[in-house]
């Protein structure tokens, strides 16, 4: 045991809306991170929070007719639910309204401005009057205001800005010498190509924005994001405020945990304002994929958000909690789906965990009365040697893959353990055994073994699955009080007494729950409007015949779109990058009109894989083959989708 300190953050969430089952991701991991570190000794600080400031949160208020403070108060207090229902372990939660927060961010803010690394200027960009809302190009829908269609034009507003820029190079120095700052590693890269590119410095207030912290020395500004959120890793442990003094034992963070989409700002902004300050840095920051929906990103607007409320009550917040862990892999996206996690629940928790308890502790009870003897004959059989290195093994593996926040894998590495049990089960075929009054003390032996690969699984699980690993613990007759990671240790309870209680995870019908699932989805839905039925029998235009050896010469496959963004240069293009299953190859597709990046990001698509490279856009691109789409009536194109279990790279005939 040591006192090594660690300190986790999550982002903080924007409370402009009920979280769902995607931002619950971020925190649950930041919560096991956090629980093993306990686990193991550290002494742990984990900060979350809200992020409360903003015109969407003043205009969703002022639709709501209450005021930005209490819709706010509403939604957080539904945050904090929601983590309690998730079992989040937390110690301290901040929210950006906060009054020391408030202190903390105007001192900093002040600091700047005084030491020359905040400048007043002017912000440039389209204004959507009736939304009061500056865009930026990128942002602009077909040209109009993304929140309400309607037409922007080119303004300026006073603004304040930090020096960003400024710290260029010695942000890549900080890249250059410390490796794992940035985590993973590609993301590491793609930091490094945006800031070659030429380093802006940031617009860090608004005065058109009134829902913000007042800069206190020029009140027609209001600090405007970043400068307010980034601040709240230091605000909260007491850092230019009086309402908390453990700055000095945790700051810096050992662990900033973010999504992708918003490791530029951690790893470029908040490095450069903590240089500014003359702060020491944070010492890893990790950009985690996303959880996306049947493939799809999951966007309020589109409706197809999971509550994670609905999630926990119907199938246990283990079972939640055990799917966002195992599914979404280190740095990439991982995908949400009713079958998905009912697959999950089923196999590795059903039956892999579930049946092993259980079948062990009746095995127990039946042979011995749930006593073992204590004399057990344990390491003598033939598959002992090998269930024994497994168990021994357990507790590095797991803890060597969570230090590098293979969070995925240490589960793996948990449920491999329980794997080998079952299996030693079959091998050694225990109801035989007990046939032979003299195979008594090798009976129990293999009972042992099994009994204390549940008590390392159990222990490790800890973390994972809060609330189960104690069920588990109860009918092996075990104290969590001694389980600690330490207590990991083969051989050291003398015996077991074992006692049957509930089943951990019951089975779920698949069947009949996707069809429950599916009904419910309908009595959802609005009334669909009749389609109009399409007309059939047009005469069209064929194209001359081919060989079936002209056919073979084009090679159709399966591609996932891994990436995709608009085209600058093009209306009509989308730039897609997909994995074809064997590498990443990039697509420039005309279909930027009907599609969205969003849905087709994690989407199966067929593509035309043999068709020569095309150089496009004054040879700015290159685009490495077609994706294939429908003409419909209307001019449009549909893109052929495939399921999400073909398989990149499968040939399509
Ligand atoms: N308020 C900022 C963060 C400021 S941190 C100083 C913010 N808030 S957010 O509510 O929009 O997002 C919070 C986190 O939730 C982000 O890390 C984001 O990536 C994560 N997620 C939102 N949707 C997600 C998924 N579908 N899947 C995984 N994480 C997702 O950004």
């Amino acid at each position: 045991m040591h006192n090594k300190k660690f300190y986790i953050t999550t982002p903080i969430y924007y409370p402009s809306d009920k979280l769902h089952i995607g931002h619950s991701y971020t925190t649950v991991a930041c919560d096991a991170l956090a629980r093993f570190k306990r686990m193991q000794g550290y002494d742990v600080m984990f900060l979350t929070g809200t992020d409360e400031h903003g015109q969407k949160i003043q205009d969703k208020a002022a639709a709501k007719g209450v005021t930005p403070q209490q819709y706010v108060d509403d939604i957080v207090a539904g945050i904090q639910d929601l983590w309690k229902l998730m079992n989040i372990s937390h110690d301290r939660f901040v929210r950006t309204t906060d009054p020391y927060h408030v202190e903390t961010v105007q001192k900093i803010f002040k600091q700047l401005y005084e030491q020359g690394d905040i400048y007043k200027g002017c912000y440039k960009g389209h204004y959507c009057k009736p939304c009061e809302s500056f865009w930026t190009e990128s942002q602009l829908k077909e040209g109009k205001c993304p929140d309400c269609g309607g037409d922007v034009y080119e303004a300026e507003e006073e603004a304040y800005f930090f020096r960003t820029g400024k710290y260029a190079e010695r942000l890549l120095k900080l890249y250059n010498d410390v490796p794992d700052f940035i985590q993973p590693e590609s993301r590491r890269n793609e930091m490094i190509a945006f800031i070659n590119q030429g380093l802006q410095d940031t617009c860090v207030s608004r005065t058109s924005v009134k829902w913000g912290i007042p800069v206190d020395f020029d009140t027609n500004h209001t600090v405007y994001v970043w400068v307010d959120a980034l601040s709240n890793y230091i605000s909260a442990l007491g850092y230019g405020n009086d309402a908390y003094s453990d700055y000095d034992k945790y700051w810096p963070a050992d662990l900033h945990m973010v999504g992708k989409e918003i490791l530029r700002f951690h790893t470029i902004i908040w490095p450069a304002m903590l240089m500014a300050l003359e702060l020491p840095l944070p010492s890893r920051v990790f950009g985690h994929g996303w959880l996306l929906l049947d493939g799809g990103k999951m966007s309020k607007s589109k409706g197809n958000v999971v509550d994670p409320v609905v999630l926990c009550n119907r199938y246990g917040t283990d079972a939640i909690r055990y799917f966002l862990l195992r599914e979404i892999p280190f740095g990439n996206d991982g995908n949400f789906s009713n079958e998905a996690l009912i697959s999950r629940i089923n196999a590795d928790l059903a039956n892999d965990l579930g049946n092993l308890l259980s079948r062990t502790v009746s095995m127990a009870e039946k042979y011995f009365g749930g006593t073992l003897p204590v004399a057990a004959d344990r390491t003598e059989g033939e598959f002992d040697a090998d269930m024994v290195a497994v168990i021994k093994a357990m507790p590095e593996n797991v803890s060597s893959c969570m230090e590098k926040l293979l969070i995925p894998q240490a589960l793996a590495e948990i449920f491999k353990g329980i794997q080998r049990a079952n299996k030693d089960i079959d091998e050694t075929a225990p109801w035989v055994l007990a046939k032979d009054e003299a195979n008594r003390p090798r009976l129990a032996g293999v009972l042992y073994n099994l009994c204390e690969t549940l008590r390392f699984a159990a222990t490790l699980l800890q973390p994972f699955l809060p609330d189960t690993a104690p069920r588990m613990a109860a009918q092996l007759g075990l104290n969590t009080a001694n389980m600690g990671f330490d207590s990991l240790t083969y051989g050291t309870p003398e015996s077991y007494t074992v006692a049957k209680g509930e089943v951990l995870f019951p089975r779920i019908d698949t069947e009949k729950e996707l069809a429950e699932l599916e009904a419910m989805h309908q009595a959802a839905q609005p009334a669909a409007p009749s389609e109009p039925v399409a007309p059939v029998g047009e005469p069209i235009e064929h194209l001359p015949e081919i060989s079936f050896d002209d056919f073979c010469k084009v090679e159709l496959r399966v591609a996932k779109v891994m990436d995709c963004e608009p085209v600058k240069e093009s209306k009509k293009l989308l730039l897609l990058k997909l994995f074809d299953g064997e590498r990443e190859r990039t697509i420039l597709s005309g279909i930027a009109k009907w599609y969205t990046p969003a849905d087709l990001i994690g989407k199966n698509v067929g593509v035309v894989i043999n068709l020569a490279p095309r150089p496009m856009l004054k040879g700015k691109y290159v685009s490495e083959g077609m994706v294939m789409a429908a003409d419909m009536p209307d001019g449009g194109a549909s893109v052929v989708f495939f399921p999400d279990d073909v398989l990149p790279g499968s040939a399509i005939h």
